[in-house]
């Protein structure tokens, strides 16, 4: 790879917003990987970095990946149409953002269907967690390259969320994923589908009462700034599918495609084992940027559980029971 010349705005606003700005060659093929995401310390910006380090230093002279966090390039209502355009060629979204193409992808979004990070790791080793990476090839063109984890979700409110109870009457920013509205409806509160670069403001102004995140996305977007306190409620997974198209695959040389697709996976593998100890470590940044946490009873996390669990069954003819099945019993 040689130096180019970058216009120097573009480059001041790539790098204010965190992008790991390649100096591309004019020979090499230049692939965009966009996310939403940001700061240095989130799994995924460091799992997309690593990814586009490691395509760089070895494929270099064919490839060359750009990555743009934090909805730089595309933000969630518009990355999976980029993909489907060619306007991108890398993405992760969250495994809850897929509604519109797959309801399958529901499963993960189940609360409480995954007790923590490992069991959801053994469901995508299975063979229906590896059969869901190419749900949407036939008919989107969408292929999964690895499931990357991310964490467990907690809500966030201006009070304690300490009971389901407690949040009755409060609207809560979510994904654009039907079991999460159907989850916060079940606490008699109300869900408001939102892009994740709005919750921030949505939480500021009021527009929201509250969300729910894993403590990566909490501490990097800042909304312990905006949010009293986090419980620890531990209901639902975060995980990204790392993807691309059929059509950039079907477009590199065969030697190409076993190269990136070897590189996808041990950049997969890495960013799984390293992902429980990012999201350690962000609780601890949260605590030590005046955020506050509360823990529940055995009691109390049984009244979650009761409350949110019969949205499994709202859900079970458009998952499939067996996929479900396949899911908890991991
Ligand atoms: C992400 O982690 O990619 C976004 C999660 C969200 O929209 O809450």
């Amino acid at each position: 790879m040689k130096k180019i010349s970058l216009a120097l705005t573009s480059l001041a606003l790539a790098l204010s917003a965190g992008t790991a700005v390649a100096n591309c060659d004019s020979g090499e093929r230049v692939v965009k990987f966009s996310h939403v995401t940001g700061g240095t310390t989130h799994p995924k910006v460091v799992a997309a970095n690593n990814f586009a380090d490691r395509v760089n230093k070895e494929m270099n002279g064919k490839m060359c990946i750009e990555v743009f966090p934090n909805s730089t390039l595309f933000g969630d209502s518009k990355e999976l149409e980029a993909l489907l355009l060619g306007d991108v060629q890398l993405l992760a979204p969250s495994l809850s953002k897929f509604g519109s193409y797959t309801e399958k992808f529901g499963v993960f979004d189940l609360p409480f269907v995954f007790k923590d990070m490992d069991h959801a790791i053994r469901f995508t080793n299975t063979p229906e967690g590896k059969d869901l990476l190419l749900e949407m090839d036939d008919y989107a063109g969408f292929v999964g390259l690895g499931y990357w984890m991310s964490g467990m979700k907690y809500f966030s409110a201006n009070k304690p969320l300490l009971l389901p109870s407690d949040a009755e009457g409060m609207k809560f920013r979510v994904q654009t994923s039907d079991v999460a509205k159907q989850m916060i409806s079940a606490m008699d509160a109300s869900p408001q589908a939102m892009a994740f670069s709005e919750v921030y403001g949505a939480l500021q102004t009021g527009v929201v009462d509250g969300q729910e995140n894993t403590w990566s996305n909490t501490y990097t977007k800042k909304f312990y700034e905006v949010q009293d306190s986090i419980t620890e409620t531990n209901h639902q997974l975060l995980a990204y599918l790392f993807m691309t198209s059929s059509d950039f695959l079907a477009s590199l040389s065969d030697e190409d495609r076993a190269q990136f697709l070897q590189i996808a996976d041990d950049v997969t593998q890495e960013a799984n084992l390293s992902v429980k100890a990012a999201e350690a470590a962000n609780r601890a940044n949260i605590l030590k940027a005046g955020g506050k946490i509360n823990t529940l009873t055995p009691e109390q996390r049984q009244e979650w559980v009761d409350t949110m669990k019969p949205v499994w069954t709202q859900f079970e003819k458009y998952i499939g029971k067996d996929l479900i099945n396949a899911a908890a019993g991991a």
